[in-house]
């Protein structure tokens, strides 16, 4: 057990998925994973071991925003032993130069957060996707014959904003959407010397207000979550 996670020692497996939503990590159990154990739902935070294809997996949720991604990801990283989180997300495009249902495959993640600088005293305002999930993602999605966009993307804290323009380190690190956790899970992966990359699905483009609606939500996040699965069997 961990502070907020009460899977034993050895209930988690090496590689981590890490939807946001809990339901979400509960959809990729029930229908991608077999011999499937509910291993904590502390908080309603469910983490579910299983299999895909043979190869021990666990899927659990990260929660939102940069304080709860930050917690999951260090005491899966430090207590369980966990090697590899690959975030899988949903985004925002801040213009029409992406579409709904868009993958992308962070590279950097930029943030205006003092996360990284207070928690680890890394000043740098971008951080890298960590380690080999970045490449093995391009090399499955390439024989998927997906398209995962390899993208800089914003991690912010705020998702309700008095002014509607771009914020600046967007424009200035080149980031076309934004998401809420990357940022905070590469910091830690960064500080530990871990894998962590994250995925990416466009969901709705700010400008335009266009979003997927909650029918197309479960076909287009299954596209994500195989690329994530697939991915996973490489490590
Ligand atoms: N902002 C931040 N995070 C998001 C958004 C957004 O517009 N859409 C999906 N995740």
């Amino acid at each position: 057990m961990s502070v907020h996670i009460s899977a034993k020692k050895g209930e988690i497996a090496k590689t981590v998925l890490m939807p946001g939503d809990p339901l979400r990590a509960k959809y990729i159990a029930d229908n991608f994973l077999t011999d499937v154990e509910l291993v904590s739902k502390t908080r309603n935070i469910f983490f579910f071991t299983g299999k895909y294809k043979g190869k021990e997996i666990t899927v659990g949720a990260s929660g939102m925003g940069f304080p709860s991604i930050g917690i999951y990801s260090y005491e899966l990283f430090t207590e369980y032993e966990v090697e590899t989180i690959i975030r899988i997300g949903t985004c925002g495009a801040y213009s029409t130069d992406l579409k709904l249902f868009d993958i992308l495959n962070v590279q950097k993640a930029a943030s205006e957060s003092t996360y990284a600088k207070f928690a680890w005293g890394i000043e740098d305002d971008a951080i890298s996707n960590q380690g080999t999930a970045f490449d093995k993602i391009n090399e499955t999605a390439a024989e998927l014959g997906l398209n995962a966009k390899p993208v800089n993307i914003h991690s912010s804290d705020i998702f309700y904003r008095k002014d509607p323009a771009v914020p600046e380190i967007a424009v200035r690190h080149n980031c076309p959407a934004v998401e809420m956790e990357a940022f905070a899970l590469f910091a830690n992966a960064q500080h530990l010397g871990k894998n962590a990359a994250t995925i990416l699905t466009v969901s709705d483009i700010i400008p335009t207000h266009e979003q997927i609606s909650a029918d197309q939500r479960e076909q287009a996040l299954r596209t994500m979550m195989e690329l994530s699965l697939e991915t996973a069997l490489k490590f």
